[in-house]
């Protein structure tokens, strides 16, 4: 490994304390789906319907974390980061959602948080990221409120178990996404298309994350987060059928998720009204103070409304919107893209937290960007350098404006299973073979680790 610097330019010096980190997720890298008690998961069964991942592959042994994890470990270690963002699976902890809790899937996540903690690298589990339990999925999943209450209890196993070593906690990952993408679209699991029958399944993401912030605050947790996924929402024209179709989207993917959490209220009554149960009651749950509050930031989108003469879905990234939805995205020129077709904009993160400010004032608590990253091939990867580099500039920016950013977390440290995209897309800072698994740093880890050394000599 070359310990050259390849950037030509230091990034601009971050606070002190400011928390370095990578983020992985478990049903994308653990594998071992069958081993150690776990039970199945949502993905597990809709990965193995023919023709639901692109590159017809699945995640059974994924990049075998499970039982590689040390290597990876070491590699966090290498890379000098703070803290590590992975996601603790439902279905290996409680295997069918409610009821025995699996201590053998608990001691692979006390071996991991040990091994992180002797490495100098601060855990930090996010306790949802998509991989409802199946048992709980065929009674409903999240469209019913009672997988809020299982989810409330299994948190509560996972402190009991790891509270002692774990000080920061994540509850849900993109509520946004899983709605969207699995209950609404079907595209990702478990394969509902309910368009707008799928909002039930926001309001109950949210539910349980309310219940699980109580859940470890009642095990003495003190440092709670989420982690949502949000960009800039830019209108296609001033016209006004464009501006309400781009206010529309921007309502359902970022102020659907951050309004009932920082205001305690949803952003419109008619949609409040279409939601299940006491929503008012559950508002109180929902939006408990929160330590900080995660930003998964990829890119803006660009949108307007629906063109009546198309001739099939909108391609968004690798995401077909249907027709018949009332907004469309449109392309957003002028701006490199990714090998995954997304824009690369890292002024809208500056953007995009300024709104924030805008919109939450005094209920905003600090920031932490839980994931950010970009999709390139190859070991020699200079756009991702640029990527990162530009969007640490753009974050530097913000706080420079004011902006409490604590943290930034990289998505992701491994080459992984990026859904129903397969292994097609990788993310990584970190090349993973898929014949033999075997790890290779890449100049971005690299470039990292340097920066990172960089910011530590103050
Ligand atoms: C986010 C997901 C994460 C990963 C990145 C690329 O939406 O949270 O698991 O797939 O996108």
């Amino acid at each position: 490994m070359t310990t050259a610097p390849v950037s030509p330019k230091p990034l601009p010096r971050f606070p002190r304390d400011f928390v370095w980190g990578v983020s992985t997720s478990a049903p994308q890298i653990e594998g071992a789906v069958e081993e150690g008690g776990r039970g199945r998961s949502a993905w597990d069964v809709f990965a193995a319907v023919p023709g639901r991942i692109k590159d017809g592959s699945d995640a059974r042994v994924a990049i075998d974390h499970y039982h590689r994890y040390p290597e990876d470990v070491a590699l966090l270690k290498d890379l000098g980061v703070g803290a590590y963002r992975f996601s603790v699976a439902w279905p290996r902890v409680v295997p069918d959602g409610s009821g025995a809790v699996n201590a053998a899937g608990l001691d692979f996540y006390d071996r991991l948080v040990d091994a992180l903690l002797a490495a100098g690298v601060d855990p930090v589990p996010t306790l949802f990221h998509w991989d409802t339990p199946q048992a709980l999925e065929e009674g409903g999943g999240w469209l019913v409120r009672e997988t809020a209450e299982h989810f409330a209890a299994y948190a509560d196993a996972v402190a009991a178990r790891l509270g002692d070593r774990v000080h920061r906690w994540i509850t849900l990952n993109e509520p946004a996404e899983l709605t969207l993408l699995g209950y609404g679209l079907g595209q990702h699991a478990p394969g509902r298309q309910l368009v707008f029958d799928a909002l039930p399944a926001a309001h109950h993401q949210l539910l349980g994350h309310g219940l699980a912030v109580q859940a470890l605050r009642a095990r003495g947790a003190g440092n709670i987060g989420i982690a949502n996924s949000h960009g800039p929402t830019w209108a296609a024209s001033a016209s006004e059928a464009d501006t309400t179709a781009a206010d529309l989207y921007d309502l359902l993917l970022n102020r659907l998720f951050a309004d009932p959490l920082l205001l305690g209220r949803y952003p419109d009554e008619g949609l409040a009204a279409l939601l299940p149960g006491p929503v008012a009651d559950d508002l109180k749950i929902i939006s408990q103070p929160l330590d900080w509050y995660g930003i998964n930031y990829y890119q803006p989108t660009r949108v307007g409304a629906p063109d009546p003469d198309a001739a099939g879905p909108a391609d968004f990234g690798g995401i077909l919107l249907p027709p018949e939805l009332p907004f469309a995205p449109r392309e957003i020129e002028g701006f490199p893209r990714t090998d995954f077709g997304w824009p690369v904009v890292p002024g809208a993160l500056t953007e995009l937290l300024e709104t924030f400010r805008e919109r939450y004032g005094a209920s905003l608590p600090p920031i932490v960007i839980t994931e950010n990253g970009c999709s390139y091939d190859g070991l020699d990867d200079g756009e991702r350098i640029t990527f990162l580099d530009g969007h640490l500039r753009a974050l530097h920016e913000a706080l420079a404006a004011g902006l409490d950013v604590r943290g930034y977390f990289v998505w992701s440290l491994l080459d992984n299973f990026e859904w129903a995209e397969g292994y097609a897309r990788r993310f990584g800072l970190v090349h993973v073979d898929r014949a033999t698994l075997a790890r290779t740093p890449k100049s971005s880890y690299r470039w990292l680790r340097d920066a990172l050394r960089d910011q530590a000599r103050g």
